[in-house]
Order: structure tokens, then sequence, then C-alpha cells
């Protein structure tokens, strides 16, 4: 398992502090929530913070696009740092397109999908990817409760996966994760957990970090 803090959570006039705390707790990648203010009714990261960020970590740094028209953004977060690149299904009518376009600029390739969306709708695409983000809370905010069902969606995931010789396409699960929900959510499949609230709304953000990952499977 490896985990993702959501510098969504953190304080944004002072994202270093974040990225040192994440070295310290041994965190593996950063999420970096993109909003746009039309996908979702939030607006957050865009390119240039990504670039601002880079220089100071060696970490994955694991861009979530939340917009509506990813395709014009995908060049400017590859150029300024990206490591893996993830839009929705719901927002674009080209997602192979798109995987090729993520794929030429050098990224990895997620495709995520809000809870409502059927699991169906990625799996034509799942041979050319790298990673499926799915959303246990709808996208837009952090610190909302992990949706009912939610453990069942990544069971079902990681079965089809695994019956059909995709099990290098990594899981990745968002939203609500919480240190007393992440065994389950780990047992049911997940190979990525992201966690903002929970990790940057605690007091000693280090010592939440390594505590995930102290969390054992059965
Ligand atoms: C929500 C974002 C999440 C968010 C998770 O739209 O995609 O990454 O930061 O926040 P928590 O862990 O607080 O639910
Ligand atoms: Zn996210």
């Amino acid at each position: 398992m490896k985990l993702a803090p959501s510098i969504l959570s953190a304080d944004f006039s002072d994202l270093k502090t974040a990225l040192r705390q994440c070295k310290e707790g041994g965190a593996h990648w950063i999420h970096v929530d993109v909003m746009d203010n039309q996908f979702v009714p939030n607006l957050t990261i865009g390119p240039p913070v990504v670039k601002s960020l880079r220089p100071h970590t060696e970490k994955v740094l694991d861009v979530h696009m939340m917009v509506m028209e990813p395709e014009k953004l995908v060049e400017s977060f590859a150029k300024a740092g990206a490591d893996f690149i993830t839009f929705h299904i719901e927002a674009t009518e080209d997602p192979d397109g798109l995987i090729d376009l993520i794929k030429s600029c050098g990224c990895k390739v997620g495709i995520s999908l809000k809870p409502k969306t059927a699991l169906e709708e990625i799996y034509p695409f799942l041979d050319k990817i790298d990673l499926v983000l799915i959303m246990t809370v709808e996208p837009g905010f952090g610190g909302q409760g992990y949706l009912p069902g939610s453990s069942e969606r990544i069971s079902k995931l990681k079965a089809y996966l695994n019956t059909n010789c995709l099990e290098r396409v990594l899981i990745e699960v968002d939203g609500g994760i919480k240190l007393h929900n992440a065994k389950e959510i780990i047992e049911a499949g997940a190979d990525v957990l992201v966690a903002g609230s929970a990790v940057f709304g605690t007091e000693n953000p280090v010592e939440t970090i390594k505590a995930f990952y102290q969390i054992k499977e059965k």
C-alpha cells in the first residue's frame, strides 16, 4: 500500500511544510487536486503550483484533474513536473485520445470515475492505462464521509483486473479515507490511498502518515 496525502487539505500558504511532512512521514506520493469550478464547484490548483512544488520533492506528483476539457491542460501539467495525470471519464468524449496525449507527454495515465458512474465505463481502456482512481465521495471538497458501498466497488474492480490479466493497473481510492477505515479499503483491493483531511487536518501529520503505513492487512 502507498499513501498519497492530498495537499488540498494542507495550508496553501505553506505547501513546503506539507511536502516536508510527507517526506518525514514516508509518504510515497503527493496527491494534487485540480478543480476548475465547472466539473466540480470548487477552484484550486493549476500547473504553476505544480511547477513550484516540483523542485521541493522527489515524491511522485499525482495530479487528479477534476476539470472539463482536460486535454487542454495535459501538456502544462506534464511540463510542470507531474508524474501521473488522471482525468475523469465523465469529462471527455475522447478517452483514447487523452490517454495517448498523456503518454506522449511522458506521464503515467490514470482514469477516475465519480461514485455514481458505472465501473464498466472504464473497462474498455484498462489495457492502456496505469491507474484507476475510484472516487469514494462526490468530487469537489475534502473532509466528506466515505460513501457506503465503495469497498464493494473496489473489490469488484480488483476482481475484474485479476481475471483479465490486468493486475499491473493500480487501484487508487480517494475520499473520506481515515485511519479507522483504511484497513477495510486496503483489503478490498486498494493499492494507493489518498488522504487529505485525515493527514493535514490532524495535529501531527507526520505521525498520522506513519500510522497509515502501520496498518496491517489480515
Ligand atoms: C475530493 C478530492 C480528494 C480530497 C480528499 O474531490 O479529490 O482528493 O482531497 O479529501 P479527504 O481525504 O479529506 O476526503
Ligand atoms: Zn483527489
